[in-house]
């Protein structure tokens, strides 16, 4: 039977069955057991946005026992930012504030200039530093988050080395299905990323990391736990959190950057895009006509204003509860309950806006030299 939809690294379509992909990958559901656990992390971990792992158990066992233990999460930077790409940043925040440990952030520039023909060596330089200021304007603790590029801190390379020896070919055209006509930089890109992963046993030693992602990045996880334990390197095998994919939008599987720029909202937009790409595009679980509306209530489960306010802006259970039952029985409408979203998101990107000015002035103490 052909598959209804695709999730690889490079590329996510179609109607995404994420029971499914769980079956496939071999990952374990964040049970009610372990989401009990994160009631105090960000809306994305104890709202189900993150819907399965690998270890997270036995990462939390460690931070809970005052352990070594380590987060790391990266960025290809082959655009601006959009809100969907603050996913994984703002859980990885989350754990850095409950469990006070180093973040390591990685940005892969290499990796969008070798799988995106219109990418440049310049402009992808340039996105680079963009995307630094717009991580760190999210609030990391400076001296415990560190960042680096793979074309400037280009000692990873002698990380990536020492991997690449690690995965064969077959391995890397297997679990990355690349085609002939791919350049090579494609089939050594994965010793990058298993470089990034590993990086903070490489640099401190032993110890337990785990790694928030979106599920199409999971490939990349099980190729580094399998080499982890290599006698070269004899590391934990690191532990992973995986994301289902923010809607873009109107509703598409995924809020790709190359998306058409009605579809997501960047971090640099005003107020005026906000209001209009919200207003004109959010798919809406309403009903067509007020009447229709009032009587039977709109869907908030495939609203997707009403999914932005549930993992990304409205924290206060409380709120969002009566936000949703109002859209439900209908005494809220679509237009009413999009007014909420844009002023949520006005006051974020007001601030977040200030914030990456003021990362200008700081920037040289997240790097890594
Ligand atoms: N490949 C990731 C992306 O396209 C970015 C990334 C680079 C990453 N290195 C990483 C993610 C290490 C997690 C861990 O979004």
């Amino acid at each position: 039977m052909k598959k209804e939809f695709t999730v690889t690294p490079w590329e996510v379509s179609g109607n995404v069955d994420y029971e499914r992909l769980i079956k496939e990958f071999g990952v374990t559901l964040i049970d009610a057991n372990m989401r009990y656990k994160l009631v105090k992390t960000h809306p994305l971990l104890r709202r189900g946005l993150y819907f399965s792992h690998r270890d997270f158990d036995l990462w939390l066992e460690r931070a809970e026992k005052g352990k070594k233990i380590s987060v790391i999460t990266g960025r290809g930077p082959s655009d601006k930012m959009h809100i969907g790409h603050l996913v994984p940043f703002l859980v990885a925040k989350s754990l850095q504030e409950q469990f006070d440990c180093e973040v390591f952030i990685p940005i892969s520039d290499d990796e969008k200039f070798y799988v995106k023909e219109e990418v440049t060596f310049e402009k992808v330089l340039a996105y680079a530093q963009d995307n630094i200021l717009d991580i760190i304007a999210l609030g990391f603790k400076r001296g415990k988050t560190y960042i680096f590029e793979d074309f400037v801190y280009t000692n990873i390379y002698t990380y990536a080395a020492q991997i690449a020896k690690r995965i064969t070919y077959s391995t890397s055209k297997a679990v990355f299905g690349l085609k002939p006509e791919d350049n090579v930089g494609w089939s050594f890109y994965p010793a990058m990323q298993a470089a990034h992963i590993l990086f903070p046993q490489f640099l401190r030693g032993k110890h337990l990391s785990v790694v928030p992602v979106a599920i199409d990045q999971d490939p990349f996880i099980r190729v580094t736990r399998d080499i982890s334990t290599h006698k070269d390197f004899q590391f934990e095998k690191p532990a992973a959190l995986h994301s289902k994919f923010m809607p873009s939008l109107d509703g598409g599987a995924k809020m790709s950057a190359s998306d058409t720029t009605s579809k997501v909202i960047y971090l640099s937009d005003n107020l005026e895009e906000v209001k209009k790409k919200i207003n004109k595009y959010a798919f809406s679980g309403g009903k067509d006509t007020i009447e229709d509306h009032r009587k039977h209530g709109g869907n908030p489960d495939i609203d997707v204003s009403f999914q932005y306010l549930r993992y990304l802006f409205e924290p206060d259970d409380q709120k969002l509860g009566k936000i949703e039952s109002d859209y439900r029985s209908g005494k809220l409408l679509t237009s009413e309950l999009k007014s909420i979203l844009i002023e949520k998101i006005f006051l974020f990107l007001k601030e977040h806006q200030k914030r990456k000015e003021q990362a200008k002035r700081n920037v040289e103490k997240f790097i890594l030299k």
